[in-house]
């Protein structure tokens, strides 16, 4: 009877699997922050893409952790970058049967770890950015991924990314913007995962935005929709369910909700000392986001949340 006349569910289909590769490893290597996650080599990482997809999970994204980093990220535009070449061999691998999102970009890739170029005053430069995030855009659409993910803040970056795909071919290259990505404390594991510290001890506040406002999120979802956004996400997810559920009654296009690092090394932790059933916790926060109004869901979780809906 509580099955016939809930109000909501959690679906394998909503599932998006958050992945990392490495570049110059020979072995997958542990995220002690993100326990249960590694920085994969690209053969290790597409035997996982294919254990989630065997799952039923229909989707990844995909971060790089490359081996040098410079003032402009090179590597996150090169052809033959990390990510470039582990898209290309899981699309040659997977075909058309797992999404593949392109996280796109420069943290990963700077040596200041901050999310743009910066002008001569060390402040991130806006429309300088713009320019970069279309070559990595072209450089992932090339290498195979479906969807490229825009997560730097950026003012006018989805309609910069949607002009460079366009012409230069891409037009079926879809874009998963991050369009209300707040400031928040709750991204600590994952700049460990990928080796990012910003450099000055800096923060993001000139980019990402006030947790303390919601409308600001729905004008931020709206520029971007009109830019061109084919889905809008809301990140973090827990920290910000009513954000999704304004965002979700607001707009017409699938909004996707980022269960952060911090949301899971948190459930993970707590877990770990026996204080909490990490099963539960972790459907219980998914089915949370998903009530919220969330029809896409990133989340660690992501393959033991599947073994559990198809078990
Ligand atoms: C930026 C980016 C971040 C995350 C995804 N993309 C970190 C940041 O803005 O500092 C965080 C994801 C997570 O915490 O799980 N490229």
């Amino acid at each position: 009877m509580r099955r016939l006349v809930a109000e909501s569910s959690l679906g394998i289909d909503d599932l998006v699997a958050p992945l990392f590769v490495r570049e110059s490893i020979d072995a997958p290597v542990p995220i002690a922050s993100l326990p249960g996650v590694s920085q994969h080599t690209v053969a290790s990482l597409v035997l996982e893409a294919k254990r989630l997809a065997s799952l039923g999970i229909g989707a990844l994204v995909l971060f790089g952790v490359p081996t040098c980093k410079d003032p402009v990220g090179s590597g996150a535009s090169d052809r033959d970058g990390v990510v470039q070449i582990a898209l290309r061999q899981l699309r040659d691998d997977l075909g058309d049967e797992m999404v593949l999102i392109a996280d796109l970009c420069l943290d990963e890739y700077t040596d200041h770890g901050h999310c743009g170029v910066l002008n001569d005053r060390g402040e991130v430069d806006n429309d300088a950015t713009l320019v970069r995030y279309g070559e990595v855009a072209v450089a992932q659409a090339e290498a195979g991924a479906h969807l490229v993910a825009p997560s730097g803040m950026m003012d006018g970056q989805v309609a910069a990314i949607r002009a460079a795909l366009d012409t230069s071919g891409h037009d079926d290259v879809g874009i998963l913007a991050y369009s209300a990505k707040y400031a928040s404390a709750l991204y600590g594991p994952f700049r460990d995962a990928v080796d990012v510290t910003i450099a000055g001890g800096g923060d993001r506040k000139g980019y990402q935005q006030d947790p303390r406002n919601r409308r600001e999120a729905l004008e931020e979802v709206r520029l971007d929709i009109a830019e061109g956004a084919d889905l809008v996400m809301v990140k973090p997810a827990l920290a910000y369910l009513d954000v999704i559920a304004a965002v979700r009654a607001a707009v017409d296009v699938p909004v996707a909700a980022y269960n952060v690092s911090g949301e899971y090394a948190m459930v993970v932790a707590a877990a770990e000392r026996g204080w909490i059933d990490r099963q539960a916790v972790a459907l219980e926060h998914l089915g949370a986001i998903k009530r919220a109004g969330a029809d896409v869901i990133l989340t660690y979780f992501a393959a033991e949340v599947a073994e559990v809906l198809g078990g």
